[in-house]
Order: structure tokens, then C-alpha cells, then sequence
């Protein structure tokens, strides 16, 4: 069992949680919709992260709908003390499995409801509002009325701590005028690093900086020099691929998405995978490599 100790902790709201996580979103049906093919099998992937000590656990009451929180509430519940689940809300599914924006205040007041249920929660540990203004990427535009709605179901306790995700530099500087934001959650890997002046912001404010798609999501991460660094470190391309997201920043904590125990066990054990700083150099240049493969 690989000893993400190793890997090291960051301040997530009140708590610091292991910066090696698990992210839930693969554990529902084929495009996040619907129950998992397997469901014994996405039991045993949560059961078995928790027993390598991850406590930061991402997910989603959307992912399914309600599947992922379901399974996580099976597998898991009653919840070790120093698990965070992290959860996010602003979409609801249509009946073809689209991603329909969702954030009136009714909307995301039942969000956070449905997600207290389905998890078997009294509050919940941190919530980030997803801005659906750009479903694929951030965008600008004033996240000021969800945002209010989420500090107000703090104010009742329903929510420890809040976030964001899918948001701009400008919208994290207005949010931190509404509430405290404890973590941002955007697209950032090896091959996508629009994020990179944000990231160092963040850690210089003690502010957890979550990156999905971690390994490229649906279009995994691919490249000559990543695998190259793969074979000469005896490891795979996506724990190279993850072991540079350790090295890239401190506030950086990685929630990889997987619903195979041994993709979970190739994860894990990046917490032993030291990157040579000749090889860190050479991943760094992937951002701007045209040949790399940009998810
Ligand atoms: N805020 C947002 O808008 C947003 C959007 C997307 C995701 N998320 C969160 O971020 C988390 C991570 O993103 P993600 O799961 O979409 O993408 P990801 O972690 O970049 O990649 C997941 C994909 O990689 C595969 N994989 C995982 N480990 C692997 C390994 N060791 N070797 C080869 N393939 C491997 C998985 O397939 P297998 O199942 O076969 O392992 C899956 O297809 C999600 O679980 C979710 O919690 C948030």
C-alpha cells in the first residue's frame, strides 16, 4: 500500500487534507450519467482510497445525477473524521444527459439540500459554485448573485466553506469580497497551463488550488517527452503526469478521476515518485509544445 504521507498536506478550509485525492466523477455511468456499469467495483475504488488515507474527496450530486453521491454515501458512511468531500453545485441534468445551468436561488438552495441527502450529511465540508457561463472554460461575467446565495446558506450552516470552479482571476478577486474562498477547481495539467500566474497567486494567499482534469480527462494527456520521462523513471505517463502537478505548486492538490482500482493503486503511488529536476524541466516545456495534446 503506497504512503501518500509522502505527498504532503495543504490547508483546505479548516483542515489539512493529503494532497494526493481522489476525484468521484468516473464512478457514474458512461458520460457521467446514469449508474456505473460495475457498482461493487466503484465501491471498492472509494473504500480502497480511504484505506491509503486519502481524506479529500471530490465529487458532485450532478455527476449521475446523484449516482456518485449515492455510491460514496454506501461505501463510505459513517465517514472517517478527517474526510473532507468536497462537492459542487450550479447544474442540474437534462433527461438526455446534458449539463443544464442551474443557479436561481431555489436552484442552488436545493442543490446543497440534495446534496446533504444523498451524502447522509448534517453540513457539508466545502462546496465550490461552478460558474456555468462557459461550460468548457471560464468566462467573465458577475458570479455575484450564486455566490450570495451560497454565503447565505453558510451563514445557516449548512456549508463549512465555499469555492469556486471554472472561474476567472476577476471573479475569484469579486468572490473574496462576498465570502472566503478556501479553493478554486479549474482545467490544469501538464498540457494546459492557462492557469499558471493564478495558481501562484492562490498559494501566495494560503488558497488550495484544485486542477480536473488532472490527466486530461475525456482526451487523456499525450506526449513524446512525457513518456519518454515515463520510461526512463520506470513509471507511468500519468503518474509523471501528476508527480510534475506535486512539484508545480504547494497549494496543488490532486483529485485524478478513475473508476479501476488499479489505475487507483497507479495513482496513489506517485507519492513515492520523486521528478529529477532535468526531467521537471523538460515537462515544463510541454505547455507550449504545439505536438502535445491540449484536452
Ligand atoms: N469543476 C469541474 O468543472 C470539473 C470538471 C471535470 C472534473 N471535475 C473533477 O475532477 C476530477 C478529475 O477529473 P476527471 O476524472 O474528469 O479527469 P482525469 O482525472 O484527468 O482523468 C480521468 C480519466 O483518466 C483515466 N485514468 C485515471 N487514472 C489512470 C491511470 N493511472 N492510467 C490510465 N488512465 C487513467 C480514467 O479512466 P479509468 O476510469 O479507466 O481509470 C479516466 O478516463 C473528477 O473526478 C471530478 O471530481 C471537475
Amino acid at each position: 500500500m503506497p504512503n501518500i504521507d509522502k505527498s504532503g498536506t495543504f490547508k483546505l478550509g479548516d483542515r489539512n487534507v493529503r494532497r494526493l485525492g481522489y476525484g468521484a466523477m468516473q464512478l457514474a455511468g458512461p458520460g457521467v450519467f446514469g449508474p456505473p456499469k460495475d457498482r461493487d467495483a466503484a465501491l471498492a475504488v472509494l473504500r480502497e482510497a480511504v484505506a491509503c488515507g486519502v481524506n479529500h474527496i471530490d465529487t458532485s450530486d450532478f455527476y449521475g445525477p446523484h449516482v456518485t453521491n449515492q455510491i460514496i454515501r454506501e461505501a463510505l458512511h459513517p465517514y472517517p473524521g478527517d474526510l473532507v468531500i468536497v462537492t459542487k453545485i450550479s447544474a442540474r441534468r437534462g433527461d438526455d444527459g446534458s449539463w443544464i445551468p442551474a443557479f436561481s436561488r431555489e436552484e442552488l438552495t436545493s442543490a446543497v439540500h440534495d446534496n446533504l441527502r444523498h451524502l447522509g450529511l448534517d453540513v457539508l465540508d466545502v462546496v465550490n459554485l461552478r460558474s456555468m457561463l462557459g461550460i468548457h472554460g471560464p468566462v467573465e461575467g458577475s458570479l455575484e448573485a450564486p455566490l450570495t446565495v451560497l454565503a447565505d446558506l453558510q451563514r445557516q450552516g449548512l456549508v463549512r466553506h465555499i469555492g469556486l470552479s471554472n472561474v476567472t482571476p476577476k471573479q475569484i478577486a469579486d468572490g473574496r469580497k462576498i465570502c472566503e474562498i478556501v479553493c478554486v477547481q479549474n482545467h490544469y495539467n501538464l498540457a494546459h497551463r492557462d492557469d499558471d500566474a493564478l495558481i501562484d497567486a492562490l498559494a501566495r494567499d494560503g488558497i488550495a488550488y484544485v486542477p480536473y482534469f488532472p490527466l486530461g480527462g475525456f482526451s487523456p494527456l499525450q506526449s513524446a517527452t512525457l513518456s519518454e520521462v515515463a520510461t526512463r523513471l520506470r513509471a507511468t505517463p500519468m503518474q509523471v503526469a501528476l508527480a510534475w502537478l506535486l512539484r508545480r505548486a504547494p497549494n496543488i492538490l490532486l483529485i485524478p478521476g478513475t473508476s479501476s482500482l488499479a489505475h487507483l493503486r497507479e495513482n496513489l503511488a506517485v507519492a513515492d515518485l520523486v521528478l529529477p529536476d532535468d526531467a521537471l524541466a523538460r515537462l515544463d516545456r510541454i505547455g507550449s509544445d504545439p505536438a502535445t495534446s491540449r484536452p
